[in-house]
């Protein structure tokens, strides 16, 4: 796969219009860094410079534009910098895409007395008005942990409760008991994993299909941070890397398989290094020549894969083949 690093500035791409599928990226976070580059705004000024970025992100991408970023206190005051922005978009006209969480963790006593720990951060998601282009929102899925008659119900229009095997009132139900058995009329079986399973062993399996695989959520969990967990050494040459494994997760379900991906904010090129492995192509754009250059010898000395987890139900695999 080919790949392109280049020196230039998020907010003048030089790139044609829609002709990327995603872009991706971390842009630097209101005053909390400054890059050596006096990288250092204010609440506001973030959201009028974002607002200009994302514009001109979403110029260039035929799918979707995603920001991983969080907000930062100052002076005990909590800065709504992700907020504004999405606020601030949608009441411009422009379309959002449900936000993401990804849980990953704040440093453990950090906070202060008056608030408490960071443990999320955004992903924020900017589209064109309607349905994606390209979406696979089951890319990072998992199997169902209920089968049909499994412990989950939902309510009727008219409110009664019908569990998955279509039975509607308090005869199907499938309360786990303290001792974790479950109880109810018909005994679900969680072993049963999908719908045509579950109609082999009972054709008249009720009204609910769990999918073969589930939908992720929009809350990411399992992904951790810190030395080793990144994907690679040289992300530790940026000073505020994301772990390749959430690269992952957004190019796997936002970038069709052979796309282009771009991170106009690539810095150790985590996004196009995780692009190239998942037979996508990779552009990182960086202000830092120096940030370009890391990018493009972590890309030529690929690190060996993390090994897949034996459950995906524990964590998210990292790589889906050997580089
Ligand atoms: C949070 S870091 C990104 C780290 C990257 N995701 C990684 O995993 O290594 C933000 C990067 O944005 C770059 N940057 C800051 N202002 C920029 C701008 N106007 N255009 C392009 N890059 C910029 C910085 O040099 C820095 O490397």
């Amino acid at each position: 796969m080919s790949y392109l690093l280049l020196e230039g500035d998020a907010a003048r791409l030089p790139l044609a219009d829609r002709s990327v599928d995603l872009v991706f990226g971390s842009p630097p976070c209101c005053d909390a860094r400054t890059y050596g580059i006096g990288a250092r705004r204010n609440c506001e000024e973030w959201v009028t410079w974002m607002l200009e970025v994302t514009a001109e992100a979403l110029r260039v991408a035929n799918n979707i534009v995603v920001w991983i970023a969080s907000g930062v206190t100052r002076d005990r005051t909590y800065w709504p910098a992700c907020e504004g922005l999405m606020w601030e978009w949608r009441r411009r006209g422009g379309s959002l895409y449900r936000p993401i969480f990804w849980h990953r963790v704040g440093i453990p006593g950090s906070g202060g007395k008056d608030w408490f720990r960071s443990d999320v951060e955004y992903s924020m998601g900017f589209k064109r008005k309607g349905e994606l282009p390209w979406s696979d929102n089951t890319a990072m899925g998992h199997p169902p942990r209920w089968a049909p008659g499994g412990a989950m119900s939902h309510r009727l229009t008219d409110g009664t409760r019908r569990n998955q095997w279509g039975h509607s009132g308090t005869g199907a139900r499938a309360d786990r008991r303290k001792d974790g058995s479950i109880g109810g009329a018909r005994r679900p079986s969680h072993r049963i994993r999908t719908t045509a399973e579950a109609e082999a062993a009972d054709p008249a399996a009720g009204s609910y299909c769990p999918p073969k695989l589930a939908n992720p959520g929009n809350l990411i969990q399992g992904i951790r941070v810190g030395g080793g967990l990144m994907g690679h050494p040289l992300a530790h040459e940026n000073e505020a890397p994301f772990p390749e494994a959430l690269a992952e997760w957004f190019i796997r379900s936002l970038c069709p398989p052979g796309g282009i991906a771009l991170d106009p904010f690539s810095g150790s090129g985590t996004a196009v290094a995780v692009a190239e492995r998942l037979g996508r192509r990779g552009i990182g754009i960086d202000i830092r020549r120096d940030q370009a250059e890391i990018a493009r010898r972590r890309i030529e000395r690929p690190h060996a894969p993390a090994p897949r987890p034996a459950d995906p139900h524990e964590s998210l695999p990292l790589f889906d083949r050997p580089v």
